[in-house]
């Protein structure tokens, strides 16, 4: 019931399967063995991902959000420039740091358009009865796309309004370097001139810091790690062996990024007979599954100029570990 103003179908169910077999089947041939991340977010690794953001040691989200809700009014006064905004989020998912930003366009011009872009329908469908119910004023369009296929992002134009398009998270630490600069070029063809980007980033930081955000005390990091391996599991009949793999992080400075894999702790082969594939495993091979890249402020000020944005402003925390830029579209 609640799809029904879904602007964009869904990818079927057996459209998403074959895009993941097709993923695993060509990161586990690899070597070095590796996984796309997108794998992760299944039911049980998205609620494994909601664990990881109120660990104490993940610092990211709430390091954002505080940032968010020191400065949302002017985050949106910066958008608007004098005119009535429209929000727009990529890979919204519950969109609960997007709330500070609503209320903040609510309380200036009393009502705004909100439109969370996700590739799940059922997390844009809770997050729209929450948000309608809870920010009067809000009326939201969730929109079921994956934001990072297609040439440009078909964004609805309208003249009226400028478009505030938020990709917090630091979501974008998720994509090499070069996807990443592709994805924000994909963003600004999209919008208009004046059209602002909202992007919350990761920044580098001392590797005792980083570690334990991936590594956490808890072990919810490596029950999220392992997860892919019991959706495989699930997805196409294999039988991984849990407890014969270990979560690893690992900080790699020559390339700014932590590593998240997993460590095959004895030789071992394993069969995924719905991908008519077995595969063998040394003691001490790893599977490659996330990169999350860190950015110092000018990377990230030289990538949204390449992209055609202006770094129009910067809000950060007093320790200096996250980074919210405005973007405006030139
Ligand atoms: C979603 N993304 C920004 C998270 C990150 O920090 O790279 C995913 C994550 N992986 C392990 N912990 C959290």
């Amino acid at each position: 019931m609640a799809n029904m103003s879904v602007t964009a179908s869904p990818l079927t169910e057996l459209e998403a399967r074959e895009r993941a077999g097709a993923a695993v089947r060509k990161g586990l041939a690899a070597y070095p063995k590796h996984l796309p991340p997108w794998l992760f977010y299944d039911e049980s690794g998205s609620r494994l991902f909601d664990a990881i953001t109120e660990l104490e040691e993940y610092y990211l989200t709430r390091t954002e959000r505080e940032i968010l809700a020191r400065n949302a009014e002017a985050i949106v006064a910066a958008a608007a420039q004098g005119a009535r905004v429209r929000i727009q989020e990529l890979g919204a998912g519950s969109a609960e740091k997007t709330r500070l930003l609503l209320q903040a366009a609510v309380d200036r011009q009393r009502s705004v358009i909100y439109e969370p872009i996700d590739v799940s329908a059922s997390a844009l469908d809770g997050a729209r009865e929450h948000i309608e119910r809870d920010i009067p004023g809000v009326h939201v369009i969730p929109r079921v796309m994956d934001y990072t296929q297609g040439p440009a992002l078909e964004l609805d134009a309208d003249h009226r309004t400028r478009r505030l398009v938020a990709f917090i998270g630091s979501s974008i630490g998720n994509f090499e370097p070069e996807q990443a600069g592709r994805l924000l070029k994909r963003i600004r063809a999209g919008i208009q001139r004046d059209d602002s980007l909202l992007l919350g980033i990761d920044l580098v930081k001392n590797e005792n810091i980083l570690i334990p955000a991936y590594d956490d005390a808890e072990g919810v990091t490596a029950a999220f790690n392992l997860n892919v391996l019991a959706r495989l599991n699930r997805d196409f009949g294999a039988n991984f062996d849990l407890n014969a793999f270990e979560h690893r992080a690992v900080w790699n400075g020559m390339r700014s990024r932590v590593e998240m894999h997993l460590e095959s702790l004895r030789p071992q082969r394993v069969h995924l007979p719905e991908l008519d594939m077995v595969v063998e495993f040394s003691e001490g091979e790893t599977v490659h599954t996330e990169n999350s890249y860190k950015y110092e402020t000018a990377q990230i000020e030289e990538m949204l100029g390449r992209a055609g944005f202006a770094p129009a402003a910067l809000w950060t925390d007093p320790k200096g570990w996250f980074a919210v830029y405005l973007g405006r579209a030139e």
